[in-house]
């Protein structure tokens, strides 16, 4: 009797600490990295920080000088459009949503099918796109060289006045990386503040862990493993298949994992905007995806309680920073 309770408490203590350090690893798989990385080849400056917050809010980056980025990725709906289809895709058979450049410093491969492999590469594309900004680059840098006040800011940020594509391309990619979200009261939780969230929102983290695999996929503190996977969307769009063989089974209708970081309050959400709570994305996890040959192996079927519905939208919100906020630049005079 006395050696069995003895063994009831060591387990009970031993399972106690094991959850505890259980807990740790998973609370500390979320921890924000201290700096913000950039390449070798085009470091982080105040002077291009400058330049490129300049140029993201200049409608003179389109052809008809009505868009810039900041239309599409608006500070006011966290550095996206709450649109389903962006402005002037209407006519585009499969238009896909916006996402925030939020956190793009650390975006391994960029678009939803991973088309583009670094914020360089990927600044002159909005620009050239005929249904987005429908400018090309030859026009952009002699607009741009005729405009006074840029002169001044080019100099800051490289030394001299030439404006080339690769100059711009950087100063876009520079201020982008500085767009980082806020500390949110999960990251307090992270950090140690037991009080920061509620209890329903740690209740929310771990089945987000556990029973819901939400992790299989959405990992580290920016919520993505920066890879592709068909969730099983009712969708036309191949996605990721459109760029790489199509016998790449797993491949075809793959889109890149988002962040769930300040997610907008009523979506849109989805890579097609299809979806507008996340109710409705839970509810999709659970049994709602269409079974095919392209189906992410870590779609598995699971059934939640209403409580622990609630629990994990609770532990969702919990990933917002709130708006982040700047101050618009002055736009450079002729
Ligand atoms: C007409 C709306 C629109 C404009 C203007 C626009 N974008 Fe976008 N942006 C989008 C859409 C839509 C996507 C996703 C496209 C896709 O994946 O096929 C996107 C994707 C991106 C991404 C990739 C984000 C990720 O998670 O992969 C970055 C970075 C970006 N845009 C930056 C810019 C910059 C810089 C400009 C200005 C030079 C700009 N955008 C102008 C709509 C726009
Ligand atoms: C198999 C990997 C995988 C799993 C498991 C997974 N997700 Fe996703 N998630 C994705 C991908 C990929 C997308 C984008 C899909 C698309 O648009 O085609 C996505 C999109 C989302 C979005 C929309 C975000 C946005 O900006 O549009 C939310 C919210 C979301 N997932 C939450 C969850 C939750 C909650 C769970 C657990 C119940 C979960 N995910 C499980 C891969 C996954």
């Amino acid at each position: 009797m006395k050696i069995r309770s003895l063994v009831m408490l060591a387990c009970t203590v031993f399972s106690v600490h094991a959850s505890l350090a259980d807990d740790k690893i998973k609370r500390s798989d979320y921890q924000r990295p201290e700096a913000i990385p950039a390449p070798a080849s085009n470091p982080l400056t105040e002077e291009k920080t400058t330049l490129g917050k300049t140029l993201f809010f200049d409608p003179r980056l389109s052809r008809n000088e009505g868009m810039s980025c900041a239309t599409c990725h608006s500070p006011d709906h966290r550095w996206s459009d709450g649109r389903v289809v962006p402005l002037g895709s209407e006519e585009l058979e499969q238009p896909r949503r916006t996402p925030t450049v939020m956190n793009s410093a650390w975006l391994k491969a960029l678009m939803w099918d991973g088309r583009a492999n670094s914020l360089e590469a990927q600044a002159v594309l909005p620009i050239t796109t005929p249904h987005e900004m429908n400018y090309n680059m030859k026009e952009l840098v002699e607009r741009l060289g005729e405009i006074k006040g840029y002169r001044p800011l080019f100099e800051n940020a490289y030394g001299d006045t030439e404006i080339t594509t690769e100059r711009i391309a950087m100063a876009l990619a520079t201020f982008q990386r500085t767009l980082v979200s806020n500390t949110s009261s999960f990251d307090q939780w992270v950090e140690g503040d037991e009080d920061a969230i509620s209890s329903s929102a740690q209740r929310g983290f771990q089945i987000f862990n556990d029973e819901a695999q939400c992790a299989a996929c959405h990992k580290s503190w920016r919520f993505t493993d920066d890879s592709f996977h068909d969730i099983g969307l009712d969708d036309p769009d191949l996605g990721r298949g459109k760029v790489i063989p199509v016998e790449v089974t797993i491949m075809q209708h793959a889109f890149k994992t988002p962040t769930l970081r300040d997610l907008p309050e009523n979506g849109p959400f989805m890579h097609d905007g299809s979806m507008t709570d996340l109710e409705e994305v839970i509810k999709h996890y659970e049994d709602g995806f269409i079974q095919r040959a392209s189906l992410s192996k870590e779609m598995k079927p699971f059934e939640l309680s209403d409580q622990q519905r609630a629990d994990l939208i609770a532990f969702l919100k919990t990933l917002d920073g709130g708006p982040l906020a700047i101050e618009q630049p002055e736009l450079p005079e002729e």
